[in-house]
């Protein structure tokens, strides 16, 4: 199925305007991801698939659509630079900031299929498990993807996708389901809240954030769309809170109100 330069441009226009998503310079990506879909759908023209995804945003065509169109790599303890930062540093001193209400809330605000926020999860297990029951640590997963999600709240990987988590955590989080798969163990799994957002739009959650993780998602974004993000995201957290970025992502230092601590990492103050 052919896309004409209008048809391609009205998804571009479309996927920008909904999610900050960036395609302008993606054609090859947006046929490669759609075409099969809409041929074995039936549709009879990109045109006639978008008059029904943008006559119902809320639908599930749209939903299919952007499930499609996002690009959802990732991976255990990806960048674990940051989560030894996050042990030696951020949780030692969240720790004595929040001890008075002993409660830590953490935003894994574009969590893919599980692997960053059970990654967290399980450190953060790790951490406070000498004083279990004395601390109360919420972690909220979202993206906007509901099929990453489903994977995501599954919480089964492949063997091979274990080989950068330490034994010890192999061994306490996960268990064998069969020759080639692990799960993340219920403990775990109802530990972490999957929620689909989309980062466009207010953030509708109560309680301020001490730990924001908006790892290599921004990327996809055009500057004006990240300085607005930023900004909601710093009003949704608690003073001396960390945002951490991917470690490829930094923010222009003149026009935020975070202190920058060490490459990608940010504090309210
Ligand atoms: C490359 S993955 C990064 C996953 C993880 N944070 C990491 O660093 O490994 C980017 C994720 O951002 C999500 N995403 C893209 N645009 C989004 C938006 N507007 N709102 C929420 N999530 C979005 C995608 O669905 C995708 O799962």
């Amino acid at each position: 199925m052919e896309i004409t330069d209008q048809e391609f441009r009205r998804i571009v226009t479309y996927v920008k305007s909904r999610y900050g998503i960036d395609l302008t310079q993606k054609r090859t990506l947006i046929v490669g991801r759609l075409e099969n879909y809409l041929t074995r759908g039936n549709f009879d023209s990109y045109s006639a698939y978008m008059d029904i995804v943008e006559g119902n945003p809320q639908g599930k065509e749209a939903a299919e659509l952007i499930n499609a169109l996002t690009t959802n790599h990732t991976y255990f303890m990806r960048e674990s630079d940051q989560f030894d930062f996050l042990k030696s540093h951020v949780l030692p001193r969240l720790r004595t900031q929040c001890n008075s209400t002993k409660d830590i809330r953490i935003w894994c605000a574009a969590s893919s299929t599980g692997e960053e926020p059970y990654t967290l999860e399980m450190i953060l297990r790790d951490y406070f498990k000498l004083v279990e029951g004395e601390w109360d640590t919420s972690l909220l997963a979202t993206d906007v993807s509901t099929k990453v999600l489903e994977t995501a709240k599954r919480g089964r990987y492949h063997k091979d996708q274990l080989d950068n988590i330490p034994s010890v955590y192999r061994k306490c989080y996960f268990r064998k389901v069969s020759v080639e798969e692990y799960e993340v163990t219920q403990d775990i799994k109802s530990r972490v809240i999957f929620k689909q957002f989309n980062l466009m739009d207010p953030i509708p959650f109560r309680g301020k954030f001490n730990v924001v993780f908006l790892r290599n998602v921004m990327i996809y974004f055009d500057d004006i769309t990240k300085q607005r993000l930023i900004r909601r995201i710093y009003d949704h957290m608690e003073t001396g809170g960390f945002l951490f970025l991917g470690t490829t992502e930094a923010l222009d230092r003149s026009r935020i109100n975070f202190r920058y601590v060490r490459p990608s990492v940010y504090q309210k103050v």
